[in-house]
């Protein structure tokens, strides 16, 4: 078996802003209130026309230059992605003819949150067992098509973006994506959904009058099952590799909630310097928040090659995700 290590990585957020302020004008809510119970200050909004593929475009013919790769290197394609330009033809579909990655095939994955652990774990599979070289995985959601900016409990969370990476076969049987822990719990899927446009609730004038298009959540039962089950998954993780927290150099878990990140890593034992957090300047941008924050950091340079890197993630399904790996980029 081949050692899979994430090659590159890049992102990109659309120009526009939505600041709380902005949202203050929209619904009754403050400044404060949103900073205090989530950590956002701000988040970035896609303009009418543009979708999650133009996104994930941008990302990813930066993360394919990164790696020292053409399009036509790409052998697999997998968008881990909630808001896809349409149901069909897949987002990956649309992304591989817009970077033209001639040689490609692809697939969306739909798995909310977790779209871009689920993507990594899957690419690494494939380039683990020869079947295929090198893996474009990105992770990118247009939030704000899917949000009702009527909705105070909603709208002031989510935003728009996309982070892709590539992986490919490391150079160094250290170095790389050592183990992961993925699993779903599908009986709490109502707490977070949105309920119509799919095969069991046709979109309809009905529907469309009755806002059901649009995310609904049990705030409090998503953030609860998100703090128990990124540690859960985490601490199940690093005991099967026989590691503890301290041995993790960086933890970027999933940007949903400030308190949910930095209340699970309190639990799980990483120290708060190890955590990465970004979610307040650009929200949750569901599959996007993960690489757009390890790109942060290592942007900040506040990874070096060997590190131990823990990612988390916790999404509606809910579907958890961790993933283990030891840092080693071209980049
Ligand atoms: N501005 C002002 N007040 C708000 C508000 C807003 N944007 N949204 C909710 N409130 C109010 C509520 O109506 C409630 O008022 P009440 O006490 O008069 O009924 C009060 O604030 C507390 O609501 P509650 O839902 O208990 O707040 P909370 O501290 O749980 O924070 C969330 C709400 C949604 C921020 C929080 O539950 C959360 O982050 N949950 C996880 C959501 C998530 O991560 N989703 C994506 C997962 S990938």
């Amino acid at each position: 078996m081949r050692r899979a290590r994430i090659t590159s990585l890049a992102t990109y957020v659309p120009p526009r802003l939505l600041t709380n302020a902005d949202l203050e004008k929209l619904v009754d809510t403050t400044d404060e209130w949103i900073l205090q119970r989530t950590g956002i200050c701000q988040r970035h909004i896609v303009e009418k026309g543009v979708g999650t593929s133009d996104l994930a475009k941008e990302a990813s013919l930066v993360a394919i230059e990164r790696a020292g790769l053409t399009p036509d290197d790409i052998d697999v394609i997998i968008v881990g992605t909630t808001t896809p330009d349409t149901l069909f033809p897949s987002t990956a579909c649309r992304l591989q003819t817009k970077i033209g990655a001639a040689k490609a095939w692809g697939f969306d994955l739909g798995a909310a949150c977790s779209g871009f652990t689920y993507g990594v774990t899957t690419a690494a599979g494939l380039v683990s067992s020869g079947a295929a070289s090198h893996v474009l995985v990105i992770g990118a959601d247009v939030m704000s098509s899917i949000i009702d900016y009527t909705d105070r409990t909603t709208c002031v969370i989510f935003g728009d973006g996309a982070g892709a990476a590539v992986v490919g076969v490391s150079d160094d049987e250290a170095i790389g994506i050592l183990d992961f822990e993925n699993y779903v719990d599908g009986a709490f899927g109502e707490a977070l959904q949105m309920p119509a446009g799919g095969s069991l609730m046709p979109a309809s004038a009905e529907t469309v009058e009755q806002r059901l298009h649009y995310v609904k959540q049990d705030g409090q039962a998503v953030f609860k099952f998100a703090i128990r089950n990124t540690e859960e998954a985490c601490r199940r993780l690093l005991e099967r590799n026989r590691l503890s927290a301290s041995d993790v150099d960086l933890f970027v878990s999933h940007q949903a909630n400030r308190r949910i990140i930095m209340s699970a890593a309190e639990k799980l034992g990483v120290a708060p310097e190890k955590v990465v957090i970004n979610i307040e300047r650009y929200g949750n941008t569901t599959a996007g928040t993960i690489p757009i924050a390890l790109d942060e950091a290592v942007k900040d340079g506040r990874l070096k090659r060997g590190d131990l890197v823990l990612l988390a993630s916790v999404g509606a399904g809910f579907t958890v995700g961790s993933i283990l790996l030891r840092w080693g980029t071209k980049q």
